[in-house]
Formats: structure tokens, sequence, C-alpha cells
């Protein structure tokens, strides 16, 4: 199957035929901004229980959420006037809460009039919005620090211009990356990777590792051989003609969710199970998923040029633009209802 998929690539058109999605979003009429009201050019804020806009927008320092990291928060993107998938990141984000033992004090009704009221005072047709649930202050008496019910947990979010992990350039081409040598991924046993958390340390620094080995994005293990995510994004990988991704010590992405369902629609098997690096190594094509970019083609790991290099493969690429055109048709989305800014 590996040389199936490289006589593919011969016959395929060159790597940069994928969409141009930052272009699209930065010259399509579709694309364009609603009008706003001029404090919200830079976007938009909610701290606690009121809208501002996002450079005025402050944080209560001694919130647990900032200086210890004790919160949850999840990210849903907006594409051509649409959340995609809203439904899933909100029963996602109730689930971390409920992990961590946070009581969200908006209600899922609340919380999604928030989130669409964020784009709308910005006037965003593609945007990144962010929303958390930190633990809040620390009591005053020790004694009350072992029920989470003596604190008052408080929400967050903001709305900014839609973001990539990788730009057009790099996704066209694909990204070069690295395994971590250095780092290994925060074990579950520790802080459970499924409920989404701010304990990012691991990522930071593999992502320096990656700038130091002269490569551009960074991929964990558990420290046994096995791929658990990277960055901000899961880990594909199509080897011997099946598709996988790792089961377990990683957050369960809504793209990754979304890439299993559009490899099943193409008719290719695909399987939640271990991976192994050595699996990576050999692979015919990689690739990253996340919502802030999509899919997310890798070209090299290690150095090393992936088997049907270089660039992304057939199967990347058809992922990466049915993604999109499919969100751009109304797959899975729920329009911002601009008239509530
Ligand atoms: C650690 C981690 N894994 C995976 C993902 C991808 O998740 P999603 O597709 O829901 O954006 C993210 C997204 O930010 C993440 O932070």
């Amino acid at each position: 199957m590996a040389q199936t998929l490289a006589a593919d690539r011969a016959h395929a058109p060159a790597a940069s035929s994928l969409l141009p999605v930052q272009e699209i979003m930065a010259t399509h009429s579709e694309h364009r901004r609603m009008p706003h009201d001029a404090t919200y050019a830079g976007g938009a804020a909610y701290v606690i229980d009121r809208f501002t806009p996002l450079d005025r927008a402050g944080v209560p320092i001694a919130d647990l959420g900032f200086n210890r990291g004790d919160a949850v928060y999840d990210v849903v993107s907006v594409s051509r006037g649409s959340f995609f998938r809203l439904a899933d990141h909100q029963r996602r984000f109730a689930a971390s809460c409920k992990r961590v033992r946070l009581t969200n004090p908006l209600a899922a009704e609340e919380e999604r009039a928030v989130l669409n009221r964020l784009v709308a005072l910005a006037g965003y047709r593609d945007a990144y919005v962010w929303w958390g649930v930190t633990r809040g202050a620390t009591p005053q008496r020790a004694a009350d620090r072992t029920d989470p019910a003596n604190f008052a947990n408080r929400f967050f979010a903001y709305a900014i211009p839609y973001v990539f992990i990788a730009d057009d350039e790099r996704r066209s081409r694909g990204a070069d990356a690295v395994v971590s040598r250095e780092y290994f991924r925060i074990p579950p046993s520790s802080v459970d990777p499924r409920a989404k958390n701010l304990n990012g340390l691991d990522f930071a620094m593999s992502l320096f590792e990656a700038g130091d080995r002269g490569a551009e994005w960074s991929l964990l293990t558990d420290g046994a051989g096995n791929l658990t995510e990277a960055p901000g994004s899961n880990i594909f990988v199509v080897a011997s003609g099946t598709v996988a991704t790792p089961e377990d010590w990683c957050l369960e992405g809504i793209t990754r969710m979304t890439a299993l369902e559009l490899v099943r629609d193409l008719g290719r098997e695909v399987e939640v199970r271990k991976v192994a690096v050595a699996e990576l190594m050999q692979a015919d094509e990689a690739f990253l998923t996340s919502s802030a970019g999509g899919i997310v083609p890798l070209n090299s790991v290690d150095g090393v040029v992936l088997a049907g290099g270089p660039g992304p493969g057939p199967l990347t690429r058809a992922l990466h633009d049915r993604y999109w055109q499919k969100r751009w048709e109304g797959w899975h989305g729920t329009p911002v209802d601009y008239t509530a800014a």
C-alpha cells in the first residue's frame, strides 16, 4: 500500500494545490468582517460577568486559574460566519469541568449566548473563541481548601481573529516536526488530558526544543515509545493502508473526531489505538488536527521526509480540503447571530 500511495502522489497535483484557507479568509467577500463598534476592533472579552473590549480585559491576579493553572478551557472556531460543532465543544467543556471538579457558573444556554455575543461584538466572520472556568480565589482558611464547594469558580472568554497553528505556506509544504527527546507528555495519572487544561509546559518546552533542532513543531510520546499528541493538536499516521490515531494520553479533539468521520467517509479504515513512534517513522503520510488550523500535514519527522513525501500526501490533501469545503457548506455549523451585538 505504501507504494500505491507513493504512486498516487506522483499523479497528484502539486502540494501547493491545498486550499489556501488563510488567503480565502483574507480576501473572499463571505469572510469580510461585519460592521462593529470600534472599541471591539481588537477583539472582545467576557470577564466574570461583563463584556469588555479585549485590550481592556483584565484578570483577578490572585485567581488560581492564573497563578496555579487550576482551570479548564475550550476553543471553538468560527468560519464564514458559523461556529463549528459548537454543541460538541460545549459538551466537552462540561465534561472537562466535571473531571476536575469545577462548576461552570453559566448554564449551557448562557455560555452559548456569551460566545455568540463575543463574535457578534467584534464582527468576526472567522474567529478563535476561547472560554474557560477557573477555580477562583484561594479560601482564607486553610481548612476550607480541601472542599471544591468552598471555591467560587469564575468564567472568562474572548474572541479574536481565527488562529492557524500552521499558515497556508506551512500547510501546503507540510510541517517539519520532531519527536521530543527531552519531554514526555504529562501522564494521565497526573493530569487528565481529556480535561482541556492549562498545564502545558511540556508542550511549550518541546516547541522550543523543536526550534533548537531546526524543526517547526513537536510531537510528544508517553515515554514508552507511543505517540500521544502535539502542542494544540492530535496526530494521525497513515501507514500500510490504514489510518491510526492514539487512543489515550491525549485530548479527545473535536477536529480529531471530525477527521475520523472524514476518513471513514472516504471509505478508508481508521483505528483508534496505541500508535508507536516507529509506525510514524515508516508512515506514508501523517497530519495533525486542531481547531486552530484544521488538518495540518507533516512533511518530515526528525529530519526524515515521510515515505510518500515530500509534501502532504494524497489522503491528507483530500481531508484538508474536504474539512474546509464541508464547513463552508454549513456542515456541523451554527450560524453566528450578529444581531446579538
Ligand atoms: C493538547 C491538545 N490536543 C489536541 C487539541 C486539538 O483539539 P481540537 O481539535 O478540539 O481543537 C488541542 C487543541 O487546542 C490541544 O490543546
